[in-house]
C-alpha cells in the first residue's frame, strides 16, 4: 500500500459512498435552513449558503444546560454534520499564531523538509508533499500538510505497536532549529481545540443517550478523554499560478476531493489567506467548504473567522447508532484572476479513539457492514486496519 492512501484513507476518506438514511430524529431544520438561506446565496456559486449551526463558548462549559435541540440540528441526520463554537477565549490569537507559520514551514529549503518527512509513518507525521492524490489520480501538489500529536510527542515506546500502526503509535519531528516557534504554536492550538472538543463531546453524549441505552464509558467524551492518538494537521495550500486560474476551477472539489472524515469528531479553524506574508479577505466566495447533505443536496457550508467548528466522523456515527452523523465534504479552490499568488492556511484536528479502544458497534450497522457485522469486537486500530484492507487489499 501506497503512503498517500494511508493519508487518504485516516484523515481524508474518499471511499465511502453518500447518502444512507440512519434511523432519524426528524429532517425539519434543515428543510428550513435550505428555503431561508437559499435567497442570499452568492452569484458566484450555484449552491445555497448556509451557516453553521453555533454555540457559544459560554453555553458549551455550562454542563447543566441541555443543548440537545442545537447538537441534533448541526449534527443530527438532517444536519449537516458540522457546528461551530463562538468566542472561544485565546482562540482567535492562537490561530493566527499558527497559521501564520504555514508559508513560512512551506518554504523552508527542500533538504530542511524533507528531514521532516516520515515515510516509516507513510507521511502520516512530519511534513508531507505530493504523497496523496487527487480525484484525478495525479500527485496533490496543489498543497502541503504537517502533521503531529499536539497531546503526546510520543505515545507509546512498544516497538511492535509503532510497526503495527505506524500513523497513530509514531513520534512527533519538529523543526527544531528551522522554526522552533512551530511546535509551540501548534501544540497550543491543538490543545485548545481538543479542549472544546471535549466539552462538545459531553454534549453530544447527552444528546444521544435520549435515545440510545449506553455506558458512560462508551460516551464519546471519554472514548477521546482515553485516546492517545489524535493527530493535528497544518495544511497549506500553494498559491495559484495566473497561467492555472482559469482552469482549476471547474471542480468544486478543486483543493480537497470529496471525502467523509472516517474517525470520531474533527476540529477546523476557517482558513487564512495571505499574499506574501500578508493576511487577506478570502478572494472569492465560491471558494470554501461544501457539503453533501443526505438528500444529496450540496451547500456552502460558512462559518466565523474566530468560530472552532466541528465535524462528525465515520466512526461517532456508527458508535452513536446514527444520532450524530458525517457528511460527505470537499473544498473548492477560489477562482480567477483575483485567486493569483494568493495561499491559504489552515488548521484541523482529528480526534480520535485510542488505537487500543475496544468499539461496541451495533449490532445493525448502515455503514462498513460486512467489516463490523461479522468480527465481534474490533479495536479501532483493528477496525482501521479491515478498512484499509478493504479497499486497497494489500497489507505493508
Ligand atoms: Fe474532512
Amino acid at each position: 500500500m501506497s503512503s498517500h492512501l494511508s493519508s487518504s484513507l485516516l484523515y481524508k476518506n474518499h471511499l465511502v459512498p453518500a447518502g444512507f438514511h440512519s434511523p432519524s430524529p426528524s429532517n425539519r431544520h434543515f428543510s428550513r435552513q435550505i428555503t431561508c438561506l437559499e435567497m442570499s446565496c452568492s452569484s458566484q456559486t450555484p449552491f445555497p449558503t448556509l451557516k453553521t449551526v453555533t454555540i457559544s463558548y459560554t453555553e458549551l462549559k455550562n454542563k447543566r444546560a441541555d443543548l440537545s435541540l442545537k447538537i441534533e440540528e448541526g449534527f443530527g441526520p438532517s444536519g449537516l454534520g458540522i457546528l461551530s463554537i463562538t468566542d472561544v477565549p485565546g482562540f482567535p490569537s492562537l490561530r493566527r499564531n499558527l497559521l501564520r507559520l504555514s508559508p513560512r514551514l512551506a518554504s523552508l529549503p527542500e533538504e530542511v523538509k524533507k528531514e521532516l518527512e516520515d515515510p516509516h509513518s507513510r507521511y502520516n507525521f512530519g511534513w508531507s508533499h505530493g504523497k496523496e492524490k487527487l480525484e484525478s489520480g495525479k500527485p496533490d501538489l496543489l498543497k502541503g500538510s504537517f502533521y503531529a500529536n499536539p497531546i503526546l510527542d510520543r505515545p507509546t515506546t512498544e516497538a511492535s505497536l509503532i510497526q503495527r500502526y505506524p500513523s497513530y503509535c509514531g513520534s512527533n519531528i519538529w523543526p527544531d532549529s528551522a522554526l522552533p516557534e512551530l511546535e509551540v504554536a501548534f501544540k497550543a492550538l491543538g490543545k485548545l481545540i481538543f479542549d472544546v472538543g471535549l466539552i462538545l463531546a459531553y454534549h453530544c453524549d447527552r444528546y444521544v443517550s435520549k435515545g440510545v441505552n449506553m455506558h458512560e464509558d462508551e460516551g464519546l467524551e471519554k472514548i477521546l478523554l482515553r485516546s492517545r492518538c489524535h493527530k493535528g494537521r497544518l495544511l497549506y495550500y500553494f498559491p495559484a499560478q495566473e497561467s492555472n486560474c482559469t482552469q482549476d476551477g471547474d471542480s468544486i472539489s478543486s483543493w480537497c476531493g470529496w471525502h467523509t472524515d472516517h474517525a470520531s469528531l474533527t476540529g477546523l479553524t476557517c482558513g487564512m489567506f495571505m499574499k506574501d506574508g500578508v493576511e487577506l479577505p478570502c478572494p472569492g466566495s465560491a471558494a470554501g467548504l461544501y457539503i453533501k447533505t443526505r438528500t444529496d443536496q450540496i451547500v456552502k457550508a460558512v462559518f466565523g473567522e474566530d468560530d472552532i467548528a466541528y465535524q462528525i466522523g465515520e466512526t461517532t456515527e456508527i458508535l452513536s447508532r446514527g444520532y450524530l452523523c458525517a457528511t460527505p465534504h470537499c473544498v473548492q479552490a477560489p477562482k480567477g484572476q483575483k485567486a493569483s499568488g494568493i495561499d491559504r492556511s489552515t488548521f484541523a484536528l482529528f480526534m480520535q479513539p485510542d488505537w487500543d479502544e475496544s468499539l461496541n458497534f451495533p449490532e445493525e450497522v448502515h455503514i462498513h457492514k460486512e467489516l463490523i457485522s461479522s468480527s465481534g469486537a474490533l479495536t479501532f486500530g483493528e477496525y482501521t486496519e479491515k478498512l484499509l484492507d478493504k479497499y486497497y487489499h494489500s497489507k505493508t
